[in-house]
């Protein structure tokens, strides 16, 4: 996506599926607090079919599990489980994603217009 900065010193891992949206940062490595020219390291793990929303920041050591979303412009600092969406900065829990809607019942003309396969995958 445009705009993306991959900082990958410490080494980047972004699972089949998952979604990066323009201006997201994943960042690996920092500055030694005392030592400014050292570089210290650790792995940034994002899981299989996470959706890392637009200008979100992800920081040095931080896993996003499987399907989880992180907002716009959040800056996640801790690790974020499966299933889960946070938002902000520091990004916080609000929700799980909820279980998908019942197929059989369609929409109101009020929902949302959605583009592509619909949530039924048809
Ligand atoms: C995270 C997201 C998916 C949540 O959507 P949602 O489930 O519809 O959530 P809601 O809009 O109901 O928001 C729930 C709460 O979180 C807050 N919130 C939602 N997204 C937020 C964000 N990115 N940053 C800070 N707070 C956010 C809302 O203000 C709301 O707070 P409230 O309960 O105090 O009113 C969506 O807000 C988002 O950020 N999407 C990313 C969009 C994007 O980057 N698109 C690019 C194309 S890939």
């Amino acid at each position: 996506m445009p705009g993306c900065l991959m900082m990958s010193a410490g080494g980047i891992t972004i699972d089949d599926g998952a979604l990066i949206a323009a201006n997201v940062q994943l960042i690996s490595n920092n500055h030694d607090l005392y030592e400014r020219q050292v570089i210290t390291c650790k792995p940034v793990h994002i899981g299989k079919n996470a959706w890392i929303g637009a200008g979100a920041t992800i920081l040095p050591g931080v896993t996003v599990g499987d399907n989880a979303v992180v907002g716009a412009a959040s800056v996640v600092t801790r690790d974020v489980e499966a299933d889960m969406i946070v938002v902000g900065n520091p990004a916080r829990f609000i929700k799980r994603i909820p279980p998908r809607p019942d197929c059989a019942v369609r929409g109101h003309a009020d929902e949302p217009i959605q583009l592509g396969l619909d949530s039924c995958g048809d």
